[in-house]
């Protein structure tokens, strides 16, 4: 290579070195002891705001550029002791006032004889990552106080909750939960440990008892229902827990991670031991009364029929007709789409409509054929007389009403009270017909059976006038259809 080859390719080098020292993006100097800026690059110049680095090198370092908290100094004293610095964290000041974080590296330059020359550096701007490590801190500061405000409300409440992993080790545990549940010393313990761990433990500290600790084992898996299910659910769970009985209102839900990935479980519970007991000293009384009711429905049902008996005793003839008068009119009473409780209150009074024959003497009541008419004056008190008997005894329906209008007719021919249409109670139209049809077709003291066909005719040509004509429809229906006969 001649000299001037050399001359050239010396140039080329230093042009190229020139372009990658302006343009990188990291700050060079030199500067001297007392300030001065002697080389600088393009980078260094704008990183502080100079459009150029012959501006940059106006700038006296011994008077300007440092933020009072960093000076010039510090960083003198360092370099000249160790000789080197490497990553030095300073704030700069820019030509418009404001400060950037930097990094320095520098190496000092002396002569033969030790004096320092130069200080040669670069300079990184780490002003941005600054800002994010000073929000990390802020957010890591906050999480720090959320979680403890977090741990101090969970550890005040009386409700148990926890969080567990996959595993189902412990992730969190409250106070409540090592307290009540687990007897863990404190709420760090169970971290990394399953519920069997505490369970074990128990046990293993109770020989003498082996119902100690049950917890946990009578019960489903709800930790796999809730993963397998990620559904949210309510869980009853029980057993014993140093040595008491519990039983737990347990909610759990899928815990995720910020991409929705399953991290494991959440949970909260509340004992109800005592809410339980109390439900079913509930069922018990409940069932204890409707026991209760059933007995005494048995007890009014057998005094019905004891009833039912008395009159029948006294008129031979009329065995079994009150019976017979009770199915169809409850056959009727469905026909019609009754409710339960009309239903019933029917029943009760076809059972002993005739009750008040009690109070007609048994002569005119067995007389065969006609009868006189201050003998049928006596026979027609008997509705009124069956209300008298049966007002003494409390029904929740209105049997003696219902009673005392059964011989009622729709047109106001009938009696005691000549009533008409809706005066009369529906319970009582649908008597008067079943009376009716059941007494034509049986026997009677005065006259052989006529046959239902007869008493279908009779209610038929009655229907509208003396009968309820919707009851007497459903009434003809019925045997017309084959789906009753007595
Ligand atoms: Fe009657």
């Amino acid at each position: 290579m001649t000299d001037e080859d050399r001359t050239i390719h010396d140039s080329t080098a230093d042009s190229f070195l020139r372009r990658i020292f302006d343009r990188v993006p990291v700050g060079f100097y030199r500067t001297t002891p007392d300030g001065k800026i002697v080389h600088a690059n393009l980078a260094l110049a704008r990183m502080l705001g100079y459009e150029s680095v012959e501006e940059l090198k106006k700038r006296d370092l011994e008077f300007e550029g440092y933020e009072p908290s960093c000076p010039r100094a510090d960083f003198k004293r360092r370099i000249e002791k160790e000789g080197t610095i490497h990553g030095l964290d300073a704030r700069w000041q820019r030509t418009d006032g404001t400060f950037i974080d930097v990094r320095e590296y520098a190496d000092i330059v002396r002569d033969e004889k030790g004096e320092v020359l130069f200080y040669d550096g670069a300079v990184e701007d780490i002003t941005s990552f600054k800002r994010t490590e000073e929000s990390l801190t802020q957010s890591e500061l906050r999480y720090r106080r959320d979680y403890a405000m977090f741990r101090l409300m969970a550890d005040n409440m009386q409700d148990m909750l926890w969080a567990k992993d996959l595993n189902t080790r412990y992730i969190f545990a409250n106070r409540a939960v090592c307290e009540k549940l687990l007897n863990a010393s404190d709420t760090d313990e169970p971290t990394g440990k399953i519920d069997i761990f505490f369970a074990d433990r128990e046990r293993a500290a109770h020989p003498e008892d082996p119902e100690w600790h049950t917890f946990g084992e009578i019960c489903e898996d709800s930790d796999s229902v809730v993963m397998q299910s990620r559904k949210s659910g309510q869980f009853d769970e029980y057993g014993n827990a140093q040595g008491q009985f519990m039983f737990l209102d347990v909610h759990k839900a899928p815990l995720f991670d910020e991409d929705g990935k399953l991290l494991g479980t959440v949970g909260s519970a509340r004992i109800v031991s005592r809410e339980k007991e109390l439900e079913s000293e509930q069922r018990l009384s409940q069932k204890a009364l409707e026991e209760a009711f059933a007995s005494l429905r048995s007890t009014q049902e057998s005094t019905l029929r004891v009833m039912a008996k008395l009159v029948e005793t006294r008129d031979p003839y009329t065995a079994g007709h009150q019976e017979r008068v009770a199915r169809l009119a409850a056959a009727i009473a469905l026909g019609l789409d009754l409710d339960d409780e009309k239903r019933e209150g029917l029943r009760v009074a076809a059972l002993v409509h005739d009750i008040g024959k009690l109070r007609v003497p048994v002569e005119i009541l067995s007389k065969p054929g006609s009868l006189a008419s201050i003998e049928m004056d006596l026979i027609r008190e008997h509705p009124q007389a069956g209300f008298e008997i049966l007002s003494e005894i409390p029904y929740p329906w209105p049997v003696e009403e219902i009673i005392r209008q059964h011989h009622e007719r729709i047109d106001g021919s009938g009696y005691p009270r000549g009533l008409r249409g809706d005066e009369i109670l529906i319970e009582a139209r649908i008597i008067a017909v079943a009376d009716v049809v059941e007494a034509m077709s049986a026997d009677r003291p005065y006259r052989p059976a006529l046959g239902i066909e007869v008493a279908l005719d009779e209610i038929r040509k009655g229907s509208g006038s003396l009968y309820d004509p919707d009851v007497a429809a459903v009434c003809c229906d019925l045997f017309e259809s084959g789906r009753f006969g007595f």
